[in-house]
Formats: C-alpha cells, structure tokens, sequence
C-alpha cells in the first residue's frame, strides 16, 4: 500500500491508475479504523479494481465543544489494518493540506432540504464540514465508486442528494453496519465508553429492533413507539438524543402511508455520542 500526504502525489497516483485503465474506489474515513471502516475497503474491491482511502479528522464537520481535539487519532495502527484489507492507496494529508489558510473561507457546500434535522438539529453547520470535506475530496480522488456506511444513515443521505445534485461522476454504495457481538454498532467513539457503559450501550440496538418489530406488526402510533424508547433509553442511563421513525428517502417524520422506513437514533452513553439506525420495508 502506499501512503501519501499531498493532494499533488495522490494526483499522480490516480492518473497513472487511470492510464493503466484501473477503476477506483475509494472510502473516506477520520481514523481510529474498526471492522466497520475496513469492510467499506473490502466491499469497494468487488466494484473497483484500485482502493483509496483517507484518514483526515476534519475540523470543519466539528462544532465548538465537541470532541475534535480528543479524536482518536491512530495512523501507525490504522495503516496496518489497511493494508491487511488490501488497500491500495492511503491519503494521509494535514489540516494545511486540506484547508491551506488562504482559501479555507472561499467556499463551502451545503445540501439542503435532509441537514436540518437530526444529527443536522442537533451539530449545526456539522453536514456542511462534511459536504465540503467529501467535495475536496472526491474532486482529489475522482473515484468511480464511493462507499459510506449506513451506520451514519443520514451522511449518507447528504452524499447521495449532494453526488446527483452536483453532478459528480461517482456512484455511491451504501454498505450494512457492522456491529458487536452485543448488536452495539462499531463506532470510533466507542473507545471512549467504559466497560459498564459498552455494556448499557447495546440497549440502543435492541429499542430501534423492538421499535421496528412494532411497526411491523402494524402499529403506526410512531409517536408513542418512539416515546416508549426514549423512555427505556433514559433508565438504560443514556442521555439525550433523538429517536424517530421516519420515511427512509426524505428522512421527514414517517406518515402511515410511508412504506420504506428508517429509525433513526442516537443519544449520549458517558463520554461519547453513539448514533444508530434500522431501515425495514412496511407492507400497506
Ligand atoms: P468516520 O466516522 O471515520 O466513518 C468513515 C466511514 O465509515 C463512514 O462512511 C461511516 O459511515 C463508516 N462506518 C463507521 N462505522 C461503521 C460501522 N460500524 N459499520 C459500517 N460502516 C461504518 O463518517 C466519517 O468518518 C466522516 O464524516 C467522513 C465521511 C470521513 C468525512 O469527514
């Protein structure tokens, strides 16, 4: 695998790939890699010939107070584990490099329309950082396929709509969340619970399996199946945060006539805030 710092090398690593007629993938990534992240790697194998991933804890996708500066920040480890993966490439650029002092206040990218809820509500300007970054660097990359995880369902709801809206020429593949043996979704974050919250932790799965156990069974009172988790949630000792049952495209409040659905959840455990989702079809 080789490992590069500057946009001009990673350039030079894509044109002669694309010289050589190789298509390539690539997963963005801020480090701290888990089975979740390396699957992204194994998935892009069986859609492109050359796989590309970054390690860049963004800043601009960080709001004031939240946990940028105690990001885990891991590269030695990280790049073993994708190499194993049989990653090809790995871009490893600085904040600098990213965002260099003179044109970091030129432009950003906004996707409207599915940012101002949820994680949007509750981490303003965090979807922006996150479009923007995902620009540079699909503008850098130029990949044929791109993977995100559907562990952050609503991320990847704003790369889908800012992809067809700006015209990239990248598909992108949504990839099934990878969870502990406990149905606890894997998560960079998770480092920062103790055993005894890891453990509390998994009840977040279990209340979004119960809640779409319920509406399957044709309950569609979605405000008091939602008011029901919370409830559990919060003697679980988990902190605030959202749950709620919503149409899986638009990410509105699900209607009863909505047939695709996710819930779409995350709430405080200790130290960290986990997030989690389960999307299911609903016969009418
Ligand atoms: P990060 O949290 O490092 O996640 C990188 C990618 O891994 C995302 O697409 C995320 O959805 C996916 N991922 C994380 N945990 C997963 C799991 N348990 N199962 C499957 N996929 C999982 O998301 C970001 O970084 C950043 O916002 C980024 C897109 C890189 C832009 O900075």
């Amino acid at each position: 695998m080789q490992t590069v710092h500057t946009i001009a090398e990673l350039r030079t690593v894509i044109a002669k790939q694309k010289a050589a007629g190789k298509t390539i993938g690539f997963a963005p990534t801020m480090g701290n890699l888990h089975e979740g992240h390396i699957t992204l790697i194994r998935e892009g194998h069986k859609h492109a010939d050359f796989m590309v991933s970054s390690i860049f804890v963004n800043p601009t996708q960080f709001g004031e107070g939240e946990d940028f500066d105690a990001y885990p920040r891991t590269l030695e480890a990280d790049s073993t584990k994708l190499e194993a993966a049989g990653c090809n490439c790995l871009f490893a650029p600085s904040a600098d490099e990213m965002y260099p002092a003179e044109t970091s206040t030129w432009a950003s990218v906004q996707v409207h329309n599915i940012t101002h809820r949820h994680c949007g509500a509750d981490r303003p300007g965090h979807f922006d950082g996150v479009s923007t970054v995902v620009t540079k660097l699909f503008n850098i990359v130029t990949p044929d396929v791109a993977l995100f995880g559907k562990k952050d369902f609503q991320q990847l709801a704003v790369i889908r709509r800012m992809t067809k809206a700006l015209c990239f020429n990248t598909e992108i593949i949504g990839v099934e969340t990878v969870r502990e043996e406990s149905g606890l979704a894997m998560s960079s974050r998770n480092g920062f619970l103790t055993v005894e919250e890891k453990d509390k932790a998994s009840t977040l799965y279990q209340q979004l399996c119960a809640a779409k156990e319920k509406v399957l069974q044709g309950n569609t009172e979605f405000e008091q199946i939602t008011n029901e988790a919370r409830s559990t949630l919060t003697d679980a000792g988990f902190g605030a945060g959202y749950f709620t049952v919503c149409n899986a495209s638009s990410l509105e409040p699900a209607t009863k006539n909505d047939s695709s659905l996710v819930i779409l959840a995350t709430a405080q455990m200790g130290g960290a805030r986990l997030i989690d989702n389960i999307d299911f079809e609903r016969s009418q």
